[in-house]
């Protein structure tokens, strides 16, 4: 006997909501089956009402105002698919709960800021705050973290969290073309907005690292703007050295929490080319957990586009449909752990540093100087021939040493008259 239809609410259909309906409309027949009871959309709301999106709205209520819809009676979850951190994103979710809706949203930055303060609306209501589409996209790694891997201590969750970025270092990589270039291709196929900030800046991966940190350790979300670096100066010549070096390069978001404090940053990488992380290339994301009994698990899959955020967000909308409502972050809200953040000056590990000199006499000692004084080892240094009166790349790797040490080096280094610019990455050993 089939339970009373779950009656949806949409909020917004952009790409990803015009998909979810799409979705929805396709498999009811099978969601209905595996759910017990019919997964309906009752009511959507966006904007543009005119505007053609390839699917029959006809069924549905028509909002033009998102929050009065979250209000209504008649409908059990809302999902919100507007985005932004603030404004009526934030509205529709909060007078969702108020009035005893499930939320489903996609919406990182949302959480990413304010994740705690809803997950204890939520909770408060009994109601679910569900975020699977949120975090790369249709890898369902929110689920894995939070219920695959619910007996484990997890120490350590990184990954790709931006295809965007991960696209265009692939394609410097496999074509040799400067970043410039190959961003404005990826703006031609429409892989990079056509405002790139939030994902060549980090931020869009940011957000996504402080919810998996959530999830992963049990903590409260905060998204640390301090601990972010984005791509926008890594060069062709930096990714031709990390091959040369055996590395890739990969913007990572890293979180860590084996000490009292909770590392969680986001910078471009040098990664082993041998490394599972390293193999993962154009749009993919890819998320690596350690666990202290399952050791290390690799998820890899698309982390946007409309189809696989749509398989996220109706993953949650199936869970809410059988009834299973979990706290928002693993465990209730008041139980969260509220971490003191690891400054980013108390990273260890090996670095990539790229020096712009003019090859006069001396440089070379200065330089190597400068880290030795700072106790900092050198393991591998590289030096390419140029045409005369151009500027010549050093590059040189360390050996493990202290980020403090390390930038109090090429403070000194970037003094020097002989060197023109930088460029440091991390390398990371995973
Ligand atoms: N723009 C993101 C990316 C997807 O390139 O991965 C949405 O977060």
């Amino acid at each position: 006997m089939m339970l009373d239809p779950l009656r949806i609410a949409i909020a917004g259909l952009g790409t990803v909501g015009a998909e979810t309906t799409r979705l929805l409309q396709l498999h009811g027949a099978t969601l209905a089956m595996r759910c017990g009871r019919p997964v309906q959309v009752v009511a959507v709301s966006a904007r543009d009402r005119k505007r053609d999106r390839g699917i029959d709205l006809s069924a549905y209520a028509w909002w033009e105002d998102a929050a009065a819809m979250a209000a209504a009676p008649g409908i059990d979850v809302v999902v919100e698919l507007i985005g932004g951190a603030d404004g009526i994103a934030r509205r529709v979710c909060e007078i969702a709960l108020a009035a005893g809706k499930h939320v489903v949203t996609a919406n990182k930055a949302l959480i990413a800021h304010h994740g705690t303060d809803l997950a204890e609306r939520a909770q408060e209501g009994g109601q679910g705050l569900l975020f699977e589409a949120a975090v790369a996209g249709g890898i369902p790694v929110i689920k894995a973290l939070r219920e695959g891997l619910a007996a484990n201590r997890v120490t350590e969750v990184h990954g790709i969290l931006n295809g965007t970025c991960n696209y265009i270092l692939s394609r410097m990589r496999a074509t040799g073309e400067p970043f410039e270039r190959v961003l404005a291709e990826a703006q031609v196929l429409g892989y990079a907005e056509q405002d790139p900030s939030l994902d060549i800046d980090g931020i869009d991966a940011a957000h996504k690292l402080a919810i998996l940190a959530a999830v992963s350790f049990g903590c409260t979300v905060h998204f640390r703007a301090e601990n972010v670096e984005g791509i926008r100066h890594v060069t062709g010549d930096d990714i031709r050295f990390a091959e040369d070096l055996g590395y890739r390069v990969k913007l990572l978001g890293i979180a860590r929490a084996d000490g009292t404090q909770l590392e969680q940053r986001v910078h471009p990488c040098l990664v082993p080319a041998e490394s599972p992380i390293a193999q993962v290339d154009d749009v993919f994301n890819a998320v690596i957990a350690q666990g202290d009994f399952v050791d290390r698990v690799v998820l890899v899959g698309r982390g946007a586009g409309a189809g696989p955020t749509a398989s996220a967000v109706v993953a949650d909308l199936v869970d809410v449909a059988r009834g299973r409502v979990l706290p928002a972050f693993g465990m209730p809200f008041d139980r969260l752990d509220a971490r003191p953040p690891a400054p980013l000056s108390t990273r260890t590990g090996a670095y990539y540093l790229r020096l712009q000199v003019r090859d006069e006499v001396g440089v070379l000692a200065a330089i190597a100087q400068a880290l030795s004084a700072q106790g900092v080892s050198i393991e591998q240094f590289i030096q390419r021939r140029r045409d005369p009166g151009e500027l010549v790349p050093v590059v040189l790797t360390t050996h493990p040493t202290d980020e403090a040490k390390m930038l109090r080096g090429l403070a000194a280094i970037s003094g020097l008259d002989s060197v023109e610019s930088h460029c440091l990455i991390r390398i990371e050993s995973f």
